[in-house]
Order: C-alpha cells, then sequence, then structure tokens
C-alpha cells in the first residue's frame, strides 16, 4: 500500500495539535490530491524520503513565545517543496525564519474582513477573488514583522500581516483558517496553492482507490482465503465489497445475526451480499443464544460484556470452519489510525473496541484493512461506486450490542420486536422527512417504565417509547435535533397506533454532555 501511496502526489499535513487538521486533510482530498497527517516531531529527513508534492502546517492551540511550544524541523524549509501555513503554522513560519510574532492584547475570534493590500501582487489570493472578503479567524498572537524576502499581501484589523509570501522559496502562510466554510474564498486558496502553485495532480478519485486497494489486496492474499465479519454498518460493508472485488470466491463473510438488529436490517445484509453480489455469506441466525445469555442481565456494562463474549464464541466457532483462511478483513478508518497514533501499522487493534465484542486475543490471523487511509465520507463513495445500495452506504451508526443497549433493563425477544417496530417508524419517519443526512442519529429507546393512557374507552398501562435524535460531527459531542413538531407528532401518532403495548411517546431533548447519544 506503501507504494502505491507515494506513486501520487501526497499533502502531508503536519499536525501542531488543531482540531483542524483532520479538516484540512479532507479538504486537500477534496480538491482530489492524497494528503496525510503527520506529527510535527517528524524530521526533515523522513519527510523528504517520502516525496510529498506540498507541505500544509496546520493551526495549533499555543502561542510560538511559550515553552514547549511545537516546532517544525528548520531544515523543512529548505527542502524547496511548497509549504503553506495556516494560522499557528503561518506564525511558526515568521517566528521560525527570522520574522516576529507580537503578542496582542486582544484576539480575533469568528468572522473578520480581509483586505487585499493595495501595492501588493498575490500568488495566492488569485486577481478574480475580491479584495475585500469574509475569513474565519482564531488567534491571540499576531506576525508583527516579516522575515526577510516575504511580503504580506492581506490583512485584517488586528493581523497587519493576514498573508504572507515567498513565491521565490515556496513559502506560504494564511493567518485565517481557509478549511473551515466560513471562509467562503478558503478553497479557492487551497486549490492556487495544491494545483498552481505546487503543482499537485488531480489523481485522488475513489475509483483510482478502489484500482489500488484492488491491486494492493490481490498482492497481499495472493490465492489464500480471507475472512470478514460483516455487522451491517458502513465500514464492514464497504471492506467486504473492495476485497471480494479484488480476490472474489477466496472471501468468506460472517454475519453473526444477534437479534438485536434493527427491523429489516439482517435480511438486507444477506440480499446484498449473498444475492446481489454473490459474496459467500455464512448467515448465523444467532439471536437464541443471545436472549438466553441476557435473560436476567440488567446492568448495561453487564449486557455489553455479554454480549460480546456471545459474539466471539460464535464468530469462531462459525470461521473455524473456514480453515485454510489466513487473513481477516477490518473496515479500519483513517481516523482510528490517525487517534490511535499511528499511521504506520500499528494501529490494526484499535477498531475492535469498536466492533461487536472485540475479536479473539490469540488471533492468528493477519489483517487486511483496505479502509485505512480513508475518510468516512470516501468510505461512503467508494461504496456506492462498488455498487452498495444507497441504505447500506448512508447507515446510521449503529452500536455493536445493537438493541441491547436501547431496551432499558432486561432484553427480551418480546421487547426487541417492541422496540424495532417503534424504531422502525422513527426512522421511517425521518426518511420521509427527507432528514436523513443532516441527522447523525435517530432511533426509539424503550425504557423500563410503564404508564397509565386511555385508548378508546379502555384504561391502558403500557411502555413509552422515548424517540432519540441528534446532530452531530463525529459522535464526540452532539446536539439534540430540532426536529419540526409536525413529524414529531406523526411519529407519535404512529407509534401509539401500530406499536402494541405502547401509550406514550417522549422526545429526548438532552444534548452530549452532559447525555451520552445512546441510552446505556
Ligand atoms: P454514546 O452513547 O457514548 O455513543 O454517546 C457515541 C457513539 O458510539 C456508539 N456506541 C457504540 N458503538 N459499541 C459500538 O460499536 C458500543 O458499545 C457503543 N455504544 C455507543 C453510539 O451509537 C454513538 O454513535
Amino acid at each position: 500500500m506503501t507504494r502505491d501511496v507515494n506513486r501520487r502526489s501526497t499533502v502531508l499535513v503536519v499536525d501542531f495539535g488543531a482540531q483542524y487538521a483532520q479538516l484540512i486533510a479532507r479538504r486537500v482530498r477534496e480538491h482530489r490530491v492524497h494528503s496525510q497527517i503527520v506529527p510535527h516531531t517528524i524530521s526533515a529527513a523522513d519527510i523528504s524520503a517520502r516525496s510529498p508534492a506540498a507541505i500544509i502546517l496546520s493551526g495549533g492551540p499555543k502561542s510560538v513565545h511559550v515553552d514547549g511550544a511545537p516546532r517544525l524541523d528548520p531544515a523543512v524549509y529548505e527542502l524547496g517543496i511548497p509549504i503553506l501555513g495556516i494560522c499557528y503554522g503561518a506564525q511558526l513560519i515568521a517566528h521560525q525564519l527570522g520574522g516576529e510574532v507580537g503578542r496582542g492584547d486582544q484576539g480575533e475570534y469568528g468572522r473578520t474582513q480581509m483586505t487585499r493590500l493595495a501595492d501588493s501582487t498575490s500568488t495566492l489570493l488569485t486577481a478574480d477573488l475580491p479584495d475585500v472578503q469574509q475569513v474565519w479567524m482564531s488567534h491571540f498572537d499576531a506576525i508583527s514583522q516579516l522575515p526577510e524576502g516575504f511580503t504580506a499581501t492581506a490583512s485584517t484589523p488586528l493581523a497587519p500581516v493576514a498573508i504572507l509570501e515567498n513565491p521565490a522559496r515556496r513559502i506560504w502562510g494564511v493567518q485565517y483558517h481557509p478549511e473551515v466554510v466560513h471562509s467562503p474564498y478558503g478553497s479557492a486558496v487551497l486549490e492556487t496553492f495544491l494545483h498552481e502553485l505546487s503543482g499537485c495532480d488531480a489523481t485522488w478519485t475513489m475509483g483510482s482507490v478502489i484500482d489500488e486497494q484492488v491491486e494492493s489486496i490481490r498482492a497481499q492474499v495472493g490465492d489464500r482465503r480471507a475472512i470478514c465479519g460483516l455487522s451491517g454498518g458502513v465500514d464492514s460493508s464497504v471492506a467486504a465489497a473492495l476485497v471480494h472485488r479484488a480476490i472474489g470466491a477466496q472471501l468468506t463473510c460472517v454475519y453473526v445475526d444477534t437479534g438485536l438488529m434493527r427491523k429489516g436490517e439482517s435480511e438486507q445484509v444477506v440480499e446484498t451480499f449473498r444475492r446481489n453480489m454473490g459474496i459467500e455469506l455464512i448467515h448465523v441466525d444467532a439471536g437464541q443464544q443471545f436472549f438466553e445469555r441476557l435473560s436476567g442481565v440488567t446492568e448495561p456494562e453487564a449486557k455489553r460484556k455479554v454480549i460480546g463474549e456471545v459474539f466471539v464464541r460464535i464468530f469462531e466457532q462459525h470461521t473455524g470452519g473456514v480453515t485454510d483462511a489466513e487473513f481477516l478483513v477490518q473496515g479500519t478508518l483513517y481516523p482510528d489510525v490517525i487517534e490511535s497514533g499511528g499511521s504506520d501499522g500499528t494501529a490494526s487493534v484499535i477498531k475492535s473496541h469498536h466492533n461487536v465484542g472485540g475479536l479473539p486475543e490469540d488471533m492468528t490471523l493477519k489483517l487486511v484493512e483496505p479502509l485505512r487511509d480513508l475518510f468516512k465520507d470516501e468510505v461512503r463513495r467508494v461504496g456506492l461506486e462498488l455498487g452498495l445500495p444507497d441504505e447500506m452506504v448512508w447507515r446510521q451508526p449503529f452500536p455493536g450490542p445493537g438493541l441491547g443497549v436501547r431496551i432499558i433493563g432486561e432484553v427480551t425477544p418480546d421487547k426487541v420486536a417492541t422496540l424495532q417496530e417503534a424504531d422502525a417508524i422513527v426512522r421511517a419517519e425521518i426518511a420521509s422527512a427527507g432528514l436523513e443526512r443532516e441527522i447523525w442519529q435517530a432511533f426509539a429507546v424503550l425504557p423500563d417504565i410503564r404508564s397509565v393512557g386511555v385508548m378508546g374507552d379502555e384504561r391502558t398501562y403500557g411502555y413509552p417509547i422515548i424517540i432519540r435524535a441528534v446532530t452531530s460531527e463525529d459522535a464526540m459531542t452532539a446536539d439534540w435535533a430540532r426536529l419540526p413538531y409536525d413529524l414529531l407528532e406523526s411519529m407519535a401518532s404512529r407509534i401509539i397506533s401500530e406499536v402494541p403495548g405502547v401509550n406514550r411517546v417522549a422526545y429526548d431533548i438532552t444534548s452530549k454532555p452532559p447525555g451520552t447519544i445512546e441510552w446505556e
């Protein structure tokens, strides 16, 4: 894989501890240029060995003046590789190349007007862009003196040097954040840097990713066998489809149906993989075994543990038959790799805590991770290109323990059936309101209480359903979704009239923090 990656233009995004490094890397890829995030401790020799087409220095929370503020190996500036510094990255360029960064007494945060300097000619801020434009700022210090050979080409009220450039040395810096949507011309500036000033090829397309991965999976697996545990989620589905494209019948997929899946989900997995894609699929209908072991278990972590243990045992039983398999396919994504701190092969285990129960520790299979270099939106595009259905590619995140952690208290087949019906209504209503892509997750929760109601002339004593819908970028934080009242109304009335045993519906208006997205 490394060989393939090096064959094309790659931009290294040097991470100075900003929350923006991943966003910068994604933006670069949106311009069809491959990007990789590297730590700021990387040496010039390492950078040189990777022969990137360009380098972007990200923002960061520190001031260049404080002890221990991250630095770039100064030799990097001498490599002749085009460099763009963003925010802290721009200040670092000024600081390390002999300019000065002043410690202002007032920061500039949020939307700011940036003005092109009248007597300047900019190579970055091309002539077709307006002389005054909105940019997104987030800084306290500001560059007060340019390093030798640099010119300033734009300023804002509190940043006399909002853009600095030295085209002869191929080094540019912007104090603002071109990667965020609140800088409307930021994308144009990145485009100019990548394609005009650095000469990057626009070759990073999902078609090229598929071709390269197919080649590298074939090289890795040869004529041996691989197995893949499908969860019904986007990542494992796309990974399986990609590996199948590469090695066809040498791949066997195992789908352990825990009985805790959403309505219709298991049928869809079987239909898509076995019938439409012709993938060899072992479908293990294991609900009964999960329910038996879950009997009497009420505490959330105990449930997770039981579900995880049963899952691993069943997975092992059913892959045991594929005795000649040497490889296990996993849907590890690039953010998992970055967050575990290793982009060079150290991250193989991190996905396991997000799998249903983790994988056996003594596993001897070698991993095939064809999505290791991709962000989630790219995985979706690869999935569509491989012919996976929309519903599968755009599926919401779903916890490994499934509905088991959305049923408060003991999990029984009856409760699962009730929750499946209510949940299907919530999702169908969200879909028909056209809100599927705006909502991170929308689902139903079944609590362990009952309340009194009246239906027709009869008194009822039934379960409530709690609707949970959140917006989020990454599930680390989330906001409760402001669903229209009419939509809530139609969900509630459908749930009460269509799901037996439910007589009340509540909407959860807790954000994360303090709440979590799931109820257990
Ligand atoms: P919370 O509830 O912690 O969830 O706000 C954050 C995200 O993680 C998912 N989630 C899980 N995923 N196994 C998983 O694979 C789990 O045990 C689990 N618990 C929560 C949740 O759906 C949300 O997207």
